[in-house]
């Protein structure tokens, strides 16, 4: 590809991929970091019980449940504990939760095994070991920050669905100069405001011991997350794949560390509010993108 004539957003992406991290070790210490993490994940991800984020990734579930053509295999890239898996166990005849991590796909087991349509697969999300245009929807939530080659996988990901099938990328941390802000927010003042209300109140912050932490290396595997991604970055590369955008927006600033209390309610409730003002669908914290395969 000629980088010159490339736009702005393909030459960030072809660099990306470019990029010369250690692709093997990248993904041998993410099998560690989650094979550990899984136990406890949700405790270190409150974002996945959040009111808020669950009630946009319903939205947009529903949104592609009823413009379905057909629901028969749905396949979730890097399931984790199941945050995406779980809208769409009750959906779709067919669910293939898929992670790198054996430790997840266990905790999965164990909340989840009830579902007839459950399978589970340990693979990479770059090196699928399924047939191509097989799916009507695959969904990757928060996980390509942590492949080394974010936008092969997700043509590898691509090669999966059907004409017509529906890619869902959800929760993938926004470019970092419009975190940079709301992170100082969560992090100074508004941790420290909870932490305040919970010691009067005596309610358990929930942190975790440093015995929990041990072995988990953050800086290696959420390899992407200090940059993010740009939404046109995404968006046009998709485009140039064959895909519509259905829709392409950021979401979630006030995002307290723990969802207990009160007062994290009521923070975390302050987003659908935040979500009227001009440009609050470009400065939000996290990207979400529904896109369509074209036939
Ligand atoms: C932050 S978690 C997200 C889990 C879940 N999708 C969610 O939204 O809560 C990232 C997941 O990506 C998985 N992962 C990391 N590298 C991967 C790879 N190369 N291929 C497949 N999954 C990978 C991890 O094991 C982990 O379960």
């Amino acid at each position: 590809m000629n980088l010159e004539s490339a736009p702005a957003t393909m030459q960030a992406k072809t660099m990306c991929e470019e990029s010369s991290v250690d692709d093997i070790e990248v993904k041998r210490v993410n099998i560690l970091h989650h094979n550990i993490e899984a136990e406890f994940f949700e405790q270190v991800h409150p974002e996945g019980s959040s009111i808020y984020e669950r009630s946009k990734v319903l939205e947009s579930m529903l949104f592609i449940f009823e413009n379905s053509t057909n629901k028969a295999l749905c396949i979730d890239i890097g399931c984790g504990t199941g945050f995406a898996t779980s809208f769409e166990l009750p959906i779709y005849k067919t669910v293939v939760a898929t992670d790198i991590s054996r430790g997840m796909l266990e905790v999965l087991r164990e909340k989840h095994g009830n579902f007839d349509s459950l399978n589970l697969l340990v693979c990479d999300a770059e090196f699928l070991p399924l047939r191509s245009e097989i799916a009507d929807l695959v969904s990757v939530s928060s996980v390509l920050h942590h492949l080394p080659k974010p936008f092969n996988s997700l043509m590898e990901i691509s090669r999966l669905l059907r004409p017509d099938g529906f890619l869902y990328v959800i929760r993938e941390p926004n470019l970092q100069r419009f975190r940079r802000f709301f992170d100082f927010l969560d992090q100074k003042m508004i941790r420290r405001l909870v932490e305040l209300l919970e010691f009067r109140s005596g309610v358990d912050s929930g942190q975790l011991s440093p015995a929990m932490l041990k072995g988990l290396d953050f800086n290696m595997v959420d390899i992407h997350f200090s940059t993010g991604f740009q939404l046109a970055q995404v968006t046009d590369f998709l485009r140039s794949r064959s895909f519509n955008i259905i829709s392409a927006y950021s979401y979630h600033w006030v995002f307290p560390r723990y969802n207990k209390g009160m007062l994290q309610e009521l923070l975390t409730r302050s987003n659908f509010s935040i979500e009227k003002f001009p440009l609050s669908k470009k400065l939000g914290r996290y990207l979400s993108v529904v896109a369509r395969k074209t036939g």
